[in-house]
């Protein structure tokens, strides 16, 4: 919601204003044009900060220095990057998150000094270290009617100094673009349940979306009806809010071309319906769209970045309530696919509304490949935490394409095994199949109930419930929803259509 930062870029040469922020390496060396700054009295007092503190200069490791000798800067931060020549695009994001850190709420200019000894920062990783400066500011305060002066940031103009001006402001505009998408599913995320509905969310979409060029459609419960996705309605019929189905096209790559295809769960509240969850934690199910955000986060960005792709996003809205018109357990419902199920447990919602939307995307657009994102099951965290995101696949060279995205993002995927012998397991003695499969390996159970529904298309699960939010502050997050999963199928996109 409040980006407090504005930035801007300069000659490596430029004076610096407010608090300086500079860059050493394990051998505490200097690049030369901080060298220039930091000579004779400020030379000294850095000298004398190292000794003081035995600083060795290990990775991200920072000294701090008030009003220092010889500088008109009232605070000068020494961050060092470890060994300045293995930098990779995730380590200059994090540099930048890690200096916005060092800079205090009460500032109001900064800037920071992007040279090292003996490597040149490019506009590439000028613009991750902006990126990391506005991912890091971010935070969530439209509820918030009073501001804590002391811990609170206001204003704060930061001015990166960097060897390429022209190049950095360019790359920073693809950057700014996968930045915004970040920001607005973290925003989707961290909004409460009363605010954001699935009406609300679509609109929200809509009005984002159109604004960069997507193409919208939206299904609202009538048309979800004649298009025959029953299932994923049942799940949202004990609510007294409609359901929605979102479709967002971009057509960056070559006409006629097939597009790849994201799809996220958006369950705008997640109560468990009749097989109601228990009250402690239950505010955390706000974030039950998750998958739904980063959908859309993902695809403002590809749009206002104006990648070479054709891609389309569907999202499946619903509000998971008990009620008198709420599923039960033991219904059966037919899914768009005409395959039935039986529904044992009603908090087993999120596979119910993917099953038709994946259904959907599969007849309607023929996609290359289909990845789906959801907060699926608390089963992942148990397995993985919140380090990496659970990776269900029937194609070795979509997850191959996701790992290896996952490493240069840092939105780390764990591939999960699947297989006959866990399919077996939702099968139903009254329906086709259900929609639980037992107390062992639910994250799996929940991944082959989705399979049953893509066919041979190539698809990837991504079980987000321990990365979408909640997760533990990170040098780029300090906010409660996290926006994961866009940086990573943005570069997905980037590596495999771009590269
Ligand atoms: N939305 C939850 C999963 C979840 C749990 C997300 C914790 C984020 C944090 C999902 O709809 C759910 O309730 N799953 C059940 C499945 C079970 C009933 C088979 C679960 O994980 O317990
Ligand atoms: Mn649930
Ligand atoms: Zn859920």
């Amino acid at each position: 919601m409040s980006e407090p930062v504005t930035l801007s870029f300069a000659r490596l040469t430029a004076a610096p204003k407010g608090v300086l922020i500079v860059l050493t390496d394990e051998t505490l060396a200097f690049g030369a044009q901080t060298q220039k700054l930091l000579k004779g009295a400020a030379d000294a007092a850095v000298t004398r900060a190292f000794d003081a503190e035995r600083y060795k200069g290990k990775a991200w490791s920072t000294i701090d220095l008030l009003a220092p000798a010889g500088l008109d800067a009232p605070r000068l931060v020494v961050i060092s990057v470890g060994k300045a020549g293995e930098l990779k695009p995730a380590d200059f994001l994090k540099l930048g998150g890690v200096a916005a850190g060092k800079i205090p709420s009460s500032a109001r200019e900064a800037t920071v000094v992007l040279d090292l000894p003996g490597a040149k920062i490019g506009p590439e990783s000028a613009a991750e270290v902006a990126l990391g400066i506005r991912l890091r500011t971010y935070s969530f305060d439209r509820y918030k009617t009073k501001k804590k002066d002391d811990t609170e940031r206001g204003a704060l103009a930061v001015t990166l100094l960097v060897s390429d001006e022209a190049g950095t402001k360019r790359a920073v505009t693809a950057a700014d673009a996968v930045g915004d998408g970040v920001l607005f599913a973290r925003d989707l995320v961290n909004e409460p349940a009363n605010v954001l509905d699935p009406p609300e969310f679509a609109r929200r979409a809509e009005e984002h979306l159109s604004s960069v060029g997507v193409e919208i459609e939206v299904l609202d419960d009538a048309a979800l009806a004649r298009a025959g996705m029953h299932t994923l309605l049942g799940v949202g019929q004990g609510s007294i809010k409609e359901s929605r189905v979102v479709i967002m096209r971009w057509n960056g790559g070559p006409a006629g071309e097939p597009p790849v295809a994201f799809i996220g769960k958006g369950v705008t509240f997640d109560t468990g319906g009749i097989s109601i969850k228990p009250a402690a934690g239950m505010e955390d199910m706000k974030g039950d769209m998750g998958g739904a955000a980063c959908v859309t986060g993902l695809m403002y960005a590809l749009a206002a970045r104006k990648a070479k792709v054709n891609a389309v996003g569907l999202i499946g809205l619903v509000e998971n309530m008990p009620d008198g018109a709420a599923q039960r357990p033991g219904d059966i419902v037919t899914s768009l696919s005409g395959q039935t199920i039986e529904i044992i447990n009603t908090d087993a919602e999120g596979r119910l509304v993917l099953c038709d939307v994946l259904w959907y995307a599969k007849e309607q657009f023929k996609p290359k490949f289909m990845i789906d994102l959801a907060t699926l099951t608390g089963a992942i965290l148990v397995a993985l935490g919140s380090e990496y995101a659970g990776l269900f696949s029937n194609d070795d060279d979509l997850s191959e394409r996701l790992a290896t995205a996952g490493k240069e993002t840092g939105e780390r995927v764990w591939r999960m095994p699947l297989g006959p012998e866990y399919d077996k397991l939702v099968d139903s003695k009254f329906a086709d199949m259900k929609n639980t499969g037992g107390r062992h390996a639910g994250s799996i159970t929940a991944a082959q109930f989705l399979q049953r529904f893509v066919d041979k298309t190539p698809w990837a699960h991504l079980d987000i419930a321990g990365t979408a939010m909640s997760s533990p502050a990170s040098d780029i997050n300090k906010s409660w929803g996290s926006g994961w999963g866009v940086r990573l199928l943005n570069q997905l996109v980037k590596d495999h259509y771009e590269g």
